[in-house]
């Protein structure tokens, strides 16, 4: 049976640290600082900066394995691109590879809050900030992230943000869409598919949800079935991802998607049309499960007005087809209007730097 794993209380105690006025004051007028929205995802981070600049880098660090890759890459560690170009080189780190930072070791400098924190570091410098200047930044964390993995966000955050504040991602899409109320934002990542219910507050435990079958599973999904289909064919889950980022579709009639996959070091070419249907149709009833249930358990007078309101986000949104197959299943449970936000790849960073710009100064973590 499918699991709704574990949902995130996201209080506001929990949402927004504490605030410590004894800091506040030294704040700078805004006018000098610079703002920044972060969306940590587990495949994906960005960042959206009040100087206008955005980035997005893969969530890999990579570390030199030896003295020989040392010589070749330098000391420093790799991150995104870089690192997942000389994976093989490297020890590649995915600090948010389960939507929470690992803590296993539950010491503060395991090698996840380390990456973690370099990682957040890179993308800062790549915003460019003034030295000398304060910097504040709203960092969107996967729904599911504890209270306990929230502070390992905060301490990541210390010594490169004066001011930080951590909310959820899904939240923190629906703030830049202006959609707070009376709506439902599905969060298509990696690692994870997170549902919202957005009712004018910030939500709470019982409006989100948290499904473990997203992008990674549709990877695995497609991987199986070509394997199965085509057991002569060689390939690997990141060819396999690849191709499903540049074709991937629910819709029931579709162009043939052809793959060229090496068969004994020979390329051959393989139809995976239907293998590719049928794995980006997977995380589907999943996902219409959950929406039954958080329109289901809301107040009756609002559930009609949260139907018609139904946003994906997230790079999975981008599969071909899937708010029309979503808005298909959702006619068993009384209709819906689904629609995909316009650029899933920034819509969490712009969202948390609109927070930033936007929260009274009341509700900021600062760091020391
Ligand atoms: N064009 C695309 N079509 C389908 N899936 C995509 C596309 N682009 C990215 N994805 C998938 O979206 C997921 C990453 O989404 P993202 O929102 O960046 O994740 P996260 O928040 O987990 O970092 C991955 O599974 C990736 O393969
Ligand atoms: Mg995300």
């Amino acid at each position: 049976m499918r699991k709704a794993a574990t949902k995130e209380k996201t209080k506001k105690k929990s949402s927004v640290a504490s605030l410590r006025p004894g800091k506040l004051n030294s704040f700078r007028p805004d006018s000098e600082a610079l703002f920044v929205g972060v969306d940590l995802g587990t495949c994906r981070a960005s960042i959206s900066a009040s100087n206008g600049i955005r980035e997005v880098v893969p969530t890999y660090v990579g570390y030199p394995k030896d003295n020989i890759s040392e010589e070749l890459l330098g000391a420093e560690p790799l991150f995104g691109e870089m690192a997942l170009k000389h994976r093989l080189s490297v020890e590649l780190i995915r600090p948010l590879a389960h939507g929470v930072i690992q803590d296993s070791n539950k010491s503060s400098k395991n090698r996840h809050l380390v990456a973690a924190q370099q990682l957040v570091r890179h993308l800062l410098e790549k915003a460019q900030p003034k030295p000398g200047h304060p910097v504040y930044g709203v960092i969107g964390a996967p729904a599911r992230a504890s209270i306990a993995s929230k502070r390992i966000l905060i301490d990541a955050a210390r010594g490169i943000l004066d001011a930080v504040m951590i909310v959820s991602e899904p939240f923190s899409v629906a703030y830049g869409l202006n959609i707070l109320d009376r709506a439902l934002v599905i969060d298509i990542g990696a690692g994870t598919v997170d549902l919202c219910r957005l009712h004018g507050t910030l939500p709470e435990e019982q409006d989100q949800i948290t499904l473990d079958e997203a992008g990674d599973f549709v990877d695995e999904t497609l991987l199986s079935l070509i394997r199965k289909k085509h057991p002569q064919a060689q390939f690997n889950v990141n060819m396999i991802r690849a191709l499903k980022e540049q074709h991937g579709f629910v819709s029931e009639n579709a162009d043939r998607v052809t793959a060229r996959f090496p068969v004994k070091g020979r390329p051959k070419d393989f139809d995976i049309t239907d293998e590719l249907r049928t794995a980006c149709r997977s995380i589907v009833p999943g996902i219409i499960d959950s929406i039954a249930q958080l329109i289901g358990t809301y107040d009756p007078e609002f559930q009609e007005a949260i139907r018609s309101r139904v946003v994906l986000a997230g790079g999975g949104s981008q599969m071909a087809g899937l708010a029309s197959l979503i808005t298909q299943g959702m006619e068993e449970l009384g209709g819906g209007k689904v629609t995909c936000v316009d650029e899933p790849v920034f819509a969490g960073s712009n969202g948390a730097l609109k927070m930033a710009q936007r929260m009274p100064k009341h509700f900021w973590q600062v760091l020391v």
